[in-house]
């Protein structure tokens, strides 16, 4: 009750879609205000869909009740339940303008790399691309992967999972605020029985830890796991993890074998000693959030 929201006092821009799942769509849209207009961004279900998925979008509207508000977690501004029994939902959250990191990786920072500094890379094959104003630095990188560790921190503090935590599920506030979103697979550890199996093929498994995989154990840990995706996601500029391979049991071998996504090109080898340590077999071997943000962040160099 606290967080309804009057379907007339919002509106939902049909032609700007910003996102879509299997099952879920994320619009634009605005919503009333006293003197002017706030964009946000509208959580809805695809048309004609089962309840089920109506009632894994309201678990995610409870969780992220229950979430509280975190600089690095996608705001709730509210819900419109006034269709509820005809089956549709609508969970309104805030506007991030700049779109999903996974995007952004590849499509801005990829055009602004002439900027990126310090990087062994760069200075081996240092070619400069004229006229960009913006500038943009390997800080930037870190500071994205500090505040995504941030924003898990207060997951876990809240006894929350992610269970999809990728690139993707990173909106960009601004250049130098990034919030954690959809929480559409998270479930809470107090009733984490009543989310039961869903078919492999759905999963997002370039980001799932051997042990979901192999047994569909989601823990802070195999969050954690995907946290090394994520990283590695950041370092090589938004490519898809795994390139090359396909989802097949052989995957589960691969990583039996201990193999592991080797080090992208923007990382450095500290960095990569950090995301190597997520994807350690032993879910107890991985560090956590805490710990990695205090890594992360002593890479952090200040603007001089
Ligand atoms: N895509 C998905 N959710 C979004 C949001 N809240 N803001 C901008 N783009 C999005």
């Amino acid at each position: 009750q606290e967080y309804e929201i009057k379907w007339k006092d919002f509106k939902i821009l049909e032609d700007q879609q910003l996102g879509e799942g299997e099952f879920g769509v994320v619009f634009k849209g605005e919503l009333s205000g006293s003197t002017s207009n706030e964009n946000i961004a509208i959580k809805t279900t695809k048309p004609k869909v089962d309840r089920t998925i109506l009632l894994a979008l309201m678990s995610e509207l409870k969780v992220m009740i229950h979430l509280e508000m975190h600089e690095n977690i996608v705001k709730l501004l509210g819900a419109c339940t006034e269709f509820l029994r005809e089956g549709r939902l609508y969970v309104l959250v805030e506007y991030c303008p700049l779109g999903s990191l996974d995007l952004y990786l590849r499509t801005t920072v990829r055009i602004k790399l002439d900027s990126l500094v310090a990087i062994p890379e760069r200075a081996i094959n240092n070619q400069e691309i004229p006229g960009t104003i913006d500038s943009l630095s390997s800080n930037d990188l870190v500071n994205w992967a500090v505040q995504i560790a941030r924003g898990m921190q207060h997951l876990q503090n809240k006894k929350i999972i992610h269970g999809d935590l990728a690139a993707r599920n990173v909106l960009l506030y601004s250049g130098n605020q990034v919030k954690i979103t959809d929480f559409g697979l998270s479930r809470q550890l107090l009733n984490y029985d009543s989310y039961v199996k869903q078919s492999q093929a759905m999963l997002p498994w370039r980001w799932l830890a051997i042990e979901t995989l192999k047994s569909m154990i989601f823990t802070h840990k195999s969050d954690v796991w995907s946290y090394g995706v994520t990283l590695w996601e950041i370092f090589s500029l938004g490519l898809i993890p795994y390139p090359g391979m396909t989802w097949t049991t052989e995957f589960v071998d691969y990583l039996e074998q201990n193999l592991r996504l080797s080090r992208p090109k923007y990382a450095s080898a500290e960095i990569y000693k950090i995301m190597m340590s997520c994807w350690e077999y032993e879910p107890d071997m991985r560090p956590d959030f805490r710990y990695l943000e205090d890594k992360l962040r002593a890479f952090f160099m200040f603007p001089s």
